[in-house]
C-alpha cells in the first residue's frame, strides 16, 4: 500500500513536469496552447503541400524527419485525395499575418496544420514542429501532443557573427552553422570575412590578397604557417544555402583598420609603404589603410564591387572598428587631406573615409553598418551602428535616427569564458548562459519611437584562441540559444527557468544533429 502511494505521488508530482515538457519549443513561441489529445505519425500519414519548388523543399523537410525517425517513406505532395487521411500534415500559405515570419501551428488527432504568409514563415512553423517531435523512436510510429501555437518574431535582426580569419573554418562547418542558426530561427550570418591576420575571400580584381594575404607564416610564435581562403564560387554556393534557410548573409570587409593582411600585398595602401606581413599576433595594428591617398578608395571601391556581386544583402559591414589614428597623423598625405577638406582632426578623417566609402555602396543600392566607432567624427549619413563597445553606441544613433544593431561585449561575446572556472582557454571576459539570456537589447535610455530604430542583436564569435570547429560549437552552443529567445521571443515571456526546463530537450537536440556544446555541469548525463 505505501509503495502504491509513493507511487501515485511519484507519478503526480511528475505530470506537471511532462506537460511543461511537451512544448519544448525554443525560442519560445508567443503563444502556445496545449491541446487535448495527441496525433500519430505512421508510414499512413500524408503531407500536404502547395505547388511549387519552394513548397515541395519544405514538405520535404518535414518527410525526411519522419522518415529518420520511424524509418518509413512519407513524402509530401500537393495532390490531394478526396478522403482525408487519418494521420495528416498540410503546409498551407495564408495571408493575415503580421510579417512573412510569422506562422501558425493547430494540431487536432488528425491534422497539424502549419500555415505562414510565405515560405519563410512556413519554414519557421517546420522548425517548431520538428521540436515537438521526439528526438529517438523505436517502432513505426510516433505521436505528438496536440498543440496550437502562433508565433512571430520581435526583431528583424537576429544575428550570429563569425571570425574566419583568425582560424579559418571550412564551407562545410560554414554550412552547419547556418543550420544550427536555422533550427533556431535566427536570420542574420555575419561573415568577418578579412582582417589583420588573414584575408579569407577571393577578389579577382587582386589576386594577391588571397596568394599572400590568405597566409601568415606562423600563429602567436608557434613557428607554423597557417592559411585558407574561400573562393568566389564556394562563397556564393554558401549565399545560396543560407537564402534557403532564409538567412542572410551579411559579409564584413575591414577598414580602415584591421587591414595588414591586405597591406601585406598592397603595400602602396598604406600611409608609409611598409612592407608588411600578414599578422602573426592578436591585438590592434597601428597600419591600417591611408586615407588620405585615392588609390586606397578605389581598391576598396573595386573590393565591394565584387563582394557586392557575390552577396545580394542590402546591408554590408564595412568594419570600421579599432583603427588607430598612429599613422595618419604622421602621413603627409592624409594631412593633406584633413587640411584640403578643412577637417577638424583624425577622427574628422576616419568619418571622411566612411561617408566616402558608404557614398559608393549607396549608389549601388546597398547600405552599410560598422562597428560603433563609426559614430566618432560624425557618423555617415545612411549607416547603421553595430554597438559593440557597449550599448552607448546603439543610443546615440537610434537617437539620431540611424538603424542599430545591439551586440556589447558584456553580453554578447561568446569568445568570452562560459564558466567561472574549468573551461578552456578564452581571450577573457565572463558570459555565461544565463547571462546571455538576461539580455534585453532595446536599452532603458531610448523612448518608443527611438527604439523603432533598434533592428535587434547580434552575438559575435571571434576566433582567437577557437581553432577547432568542435571548439566553435562549444562556444557557440547552448548560448545561441538563449540569444535566440532574446531576439523572437516576446520580452514578457521572459523567464529562466522556464528556459533551462526546455532546454533539458535542446541538449538532446543539439546531440541528435552532432553539435558539440557546453552541457549544464551535473544536470546532463
Ligand atoms: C570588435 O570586437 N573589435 C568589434
Ligand atoms: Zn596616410
Amino acid at each position: 500500500m505505501k509503495t502504491k502511494i509513493t507511487f501515485l505521488l511519484f507519478f503526480s508530482l511528475l505530470m506537471p513536469i511532462s506537460a511543461q515538457v511537451t512544448n519544448s519549443v525554443v525560442p519560445k513561441p508567443v503563444s502556445a496552447e496545449v491541446q487535448n489529445g495527441s496525433i500519430v505519425i505512421s508510414s499512413e500519414t500524408k503531407i500536404w503541400i502547395e505547388l511549387g519548388e519552394e513548397m515541395q523543399t519544405l514538405g520535404d523537410l518535414v518527410a525526411s524527419a519522419i522518415n529518420s525517425r520511424i524509418k518509413a517513406k512519407v513524402f509530401a505532395t500537393a495532390k490531394m485525395t478526396k478522403d482525408i487521411p487519418k494521420s495528416l500534415i498540410k503546409l498551407k500559405i495564408e495571408s493575415g499575418f503580421s510579417t512573412s515570419e510569422a506562422y501558425k501551428i493547430i494540431m487536432t488527432p488528425n491534422t497539424i496544420s502549419l500555415s505562414a504568409m510565405s515560405g519563410n514563415g512556413l519554414f519557421y512553423a517546420i522548425q517548431s514542429l520538428l521540436q515537438l517531435m521526439p528526438i529517438e523512436t523505436e517502432g513505426k510510429t510516433f505521436s505528438i501532443q496536440c498543440i496550437n501555437i502562433t508565433d512571430e518574431p520581435r526583431f528583424a535582426w537576429r544575428g550570429m557573427h563569425l571570425d574566419v580569419c583568425r582560424h579559418f573554418f571550412p564551407i562545410e562547418f560554414v554550412k552547419k552553422y547556418i543550420d544550427v542558426m536555422a533550427m533556431y530561427k535566427l536570420n542574420t550570418f555575419h561573415w568577418h570575412l578579412t582582417e589583420d591576420q588573414g584575408w579569407r575571400i577571393e577578389i579577382k580584381k587582386y589576386p594577391k590578397l588571397t596568394q599572400i594575404g590568405s597566409i601568415r607564416k606562423e600563429t602567436m610564435g608557434d613557428g607554423k604557417p597557417y592559411r585558407g581562403f574561400y573562393t568566389q564560387e564556394q562563397i556564393k554556393d554558401v549565399v545560396e544555402y543560407a537564402r534557403r534557410k532564409y538567412i542572410n548573409v551579411v559579409p564584413e570587409i575591414e577598414m580602415p583598420g584591421h587591414a595588414q593582411a591586405a597591406l601585406a600585398c598592397y603595400p602602396e595602401l598604406s600611409c608609409t609603404g611598409g612592407p608588411f606581413e600578414v599578422g602573426t599576433v592578436w591585438g590592434v595594428i597601428n597600419d591600417v589603410f591611408c586615407a588620405g591617398n585615392d588609390r586606397t578608395f578605389e581598391f576598396l571601391k573595386d573590393v565591394l564591387t565584387e563582394v557586392m556581386d557575390l552577396f545580394p544583402s542590402q546591408i554590408i559591414h564595412i568594419g570600421g572598428d579599432e583603427c588607430p589614428k598612429t599613422r595618419w597623423k604622421a602621413c603627409e598625405k592624409c594631412q593633406t587631406r584633413i587640411k584640403v577638406l578643412g577637417l577638424k582632426d583624425e577622427h574628422e578623417l576616419q568619418s571622411y573615409f566612411i561617408q566616402r566609402v558608404e557614398k559608393f555602396v549607396n549608389s549601388k543600392g546597398r547600405k552599410i553598418i560598422g562597428w560603433d566607432e563609426i559614430l566618432e567624427g560624425g557618423l555617415a549619413p545612411n549607416a547603421a551602428v553595430m554597438s559593440w563597445r557597449g550599448v552607448e553606441g546603439g543610443i546615440a544613433a537610434a537617437k539620431a535616427k540611424h538603424y542599430a544593431v545591439m551586440s556589447p561585449g558584456t553580453h554578447c561575446y561568446f569568445d568570452h569564458y562560459q564558466a567561472q572556472s574549468g573551461e578552456p582557454k578564452a581571450i577573457g571576459g565572463f558570459t555565461n548562459l544565463e547571462k546571455v539570456y538576461s539580455y534585453e537589447p532595446i536599452p532603458e535610455a531610448l523612448n518608443e519611437e527611438e527604439a523603432k530604430y533598434i533592428m535587434g542583436a547580434q552575438a559575435n564569435l571571434w576566433t582567437e584562441y577557437i581553432k577547432t570547429t568542435e571548439h566553435a560549437e562549444y562556444m557557440l552552443l547552448p548560448r545561441m540559444l538563449a540569444l535566440s529567445e532574446v531576439v523572437w521571443s516576446p520580452k514578457s515571456s521572459r523567464n529562466l527557468n522556464d528556459f533551462l526546463e526546455r532546454m533539458k530537450f535542446q541538449y538532446s537536440y543539439l546531440k541528435k544533429h552532432n553539435y558539440n556544446f557546453r552541457a549544464p555541469r551535473d544536470e546532463i548525463k
